[in-house]
């Protein structure tokens, strides 16, 4: 069987049930990174108005970088997690500097800015430059981990090595940006921790848990 198949799916549900939110209006490289460190630790419903006043007076990284911390600061009081803010200026100011004020493209350079890891870097290769590269969240790893029906705790090697190679199985060339979001926003919107809406799932007939009915049961959480 074709495990692009499942990823083509997941595109198809995507196109049809998104949710409208603002930083898919554009996918530019700036509103990709801004918005991927403001959802860090933050829910999307609380991001959304900070987003919208971010971006209207930060309109790009020139204008973050010509402003000052305390501003920068102001724009996210409430947010929490303040150094994602301190790490947004100075990656800003850095990106004027190396890069002339553009997000760069390459994993290693987006992985030299403050506050970006390797999540952040997937995400705005996929998000922003549409690059072949999978990204996994929280929301992805239970997906996943139903899907395959994973047995081993999500958070050890073996898992993370598990949900890696499925995601990256799946994934549709040239469309890892609708992919990406696919698994994410079926994480967020059917896949759900409690409750998960199944009969509304466009991929339940590939759902190894689902034939199972060891759905509540995954992801298996880590021993401690
Ligand atoms: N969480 C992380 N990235 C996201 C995105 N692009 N859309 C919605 N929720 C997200």
């Amino acid at each position: 069987e074709n495990p692009q198949l499942i990823g083509r799916e997941l595109v198809e549900w995507f196109r049809v049930n998104q949710r409208d939110l603002p930083w898919r209006r554009d996918y530019s490289p700036y509103g990709v990174w801004v918005s991927e460190i403001m959802l860090q630790q933050t829910q999307v419903a609380a991001v959304i108005p900070y987003y919208l006043r971010w971006m209207e007076r930060f309109p790009d990284v020139a204008s973050v970088a010509a402003s000052n911390e305390e501003e920068v600061l102001l724009y996210w009081e409430g947010l929490g997690y303040y150094t994602r803010a301190r790490n947004l200026y100075k990656a800003a100011r850095l990106m004027v500097e190396r890069f002339q004020g553009e997000v760069p493209t390459t994993r290693q350079q987006l992985l030299a800015l403050p506050g970006v890891g390797p999540y952040t870097a997937s995400a705005i290769l996929s998000l922003a430059f549409n690059r072949d590269v999978p990204v996994v969240d929280g929301n992805v790893e239970r997906v996943v981990a139903r899907l395959l029906d994973l047995g081993c705790p999500i958070k050890s090697a073996e898992g993370r090595r598990e949900v890696l190679r499925a995601a990256t199985d799946w994934l549709v060339e040239g469309k890892a940006r609708l992919y990406n979001q696919a698994l994410m926003e079926l994480g967020a919107l059917v896949c759900t921790p409690s409750d998960p809406q199944c009969p509304s799932c466009p991929v339940v007939s590939h759902c190894r848990a689902f034939r199972l009915g060891t759905v509540e049961d995954r992801p298996v959480r880590p021993p401690r």
